[in-house]
C-alpha cells in the first residue's frame, strides 16, 4: 500500500473530532500522487460529503476552469485536498480544534506528495499553512517560501468567494493561478529563502474581509 493509500484508510476511520459524527463520507483528497501542484481548500461541502471527493460542486467547476485556463493543468494532473476532511454542519467555518485534529493528515499529504507549489484556496488553507492570522486579501498576490525543499505557497481566494463576488474576484484569482503556473516552472529558490516574492500586499480597505474571503 502506498503511503497515501494507507493514510487515506486511517482518515476514513477517523473519529478525532465531532465532525466525524455528522459526515456521510470522509473527503480525504484525490489526484496525482506526485503532482507538482497541490491545491488545498477549506473543507467538504454538501456535494463533496455525498460523493467523498473534493471540489465536485460549483466551486469545483470554477476551480477546474481556472486550472485549465490559467495554469494549463487538468484536474487529474494536480492533487486536491482540504484542511478538514469532514463536512462542517451547514457549511460553517471549521473550528480551531477541528483544524488541529485534522492537521496531521494535511501535513502528511503535503510531505508524501512533496509538491513544488501549494495553491491555497481562501483564508483557512492559507492561514493554516502560512501559520498567520493575516487576511486573505493581504496575503494573496505573492509567493511564499514553504518548507526546506524550495516549495512555495501561492494563496488565492476561495472559489466560493468568487462565485459570490463576481468578476473582480475571478480576475484576481486568474492572476494567482498564472502565478502558480510560473512558480511551477521557475527555478527553486535557494534553501533558506524566507522572504515572500511579488508586490507588497494592498494597504487599502479589503475587497473581501472576514469569512467573505474564505
Ligand atoms: N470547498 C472546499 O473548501 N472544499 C471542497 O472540497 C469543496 C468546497
Amino acid at each position: 500500500m502506498s503511503g497515501l493509500a494507507e493514510l487515506a484508510s486511517t482518515a476514513l476511520a477517523c473519529t478525532r473530532c465531532p465532525l466525524a459524527g455528522g459526515r456521510t463520507t470522509v473527503v480525504f483528497g484525490e489526484g496525482e500522487p506526485h503532482a507538482g501542484l497541490m491545491v488545498v481548500g477549506e473543507g467538504p461541502g454538501r456535494e463533496e460529503d455525498l460523493q467523498g471527493r473534493p471540489f465536485v460542486g460549483r466551486s469545483g467547476q470554477l476551480l477546474d476552469r481556472l486550472l485549465a485556463e490559467e495554469a494549463g493543468l487538468e484536474r487529474a494532473e494536480v492533487y486536491i485536498a482540504n484542511v478538514v476532511k469532514c463536512r462542517p454542519p451547514d457549511n460553517r467555518d471549521p473550528l480551531p480544534e477541528e483544524i488541529a485534529a485534522c492537521r496531521p493528515f494535511l501535513d502528511r499529504q503535503v510531505a508524501l506528495i512533496a509538491p513544488r507549489v501549494v495553491l491555497t484556496l481562501g483564508r483557512f488553507a492559507t492561514q493554516v499553512l502560512l501559520d498567520t492570522t493575516e487576511g486573505i486579501t493581504r496575503l494573496r498576490g505573492r509567493t511564499y517560501p514553504f518548507g526546506a525543499g524550495g516549495a512555495v505557497i501561492v494563496p488565492t481566494f476561495h472559489p466560493a468567494a468568487a462565485l459570490r463576488g463576481g468578476g473582480a474576484v475571478v480576475a484576481q484569482m486568474r492572476a494567482d493561478f498564472v502565478r502558480a503556473r510560473q512558480a511551477l516552472t521557475s527555478p527553486r529558490p535557494p534553501a533558506g529563502t524566507t522572504a515572500p516574492s511579488g508586490p507588497p500586499p494592498a494597504t487599502q480597505g479589503s475587497l473581501l474581509s472576514g469569512s467573505q474571503g474564505r
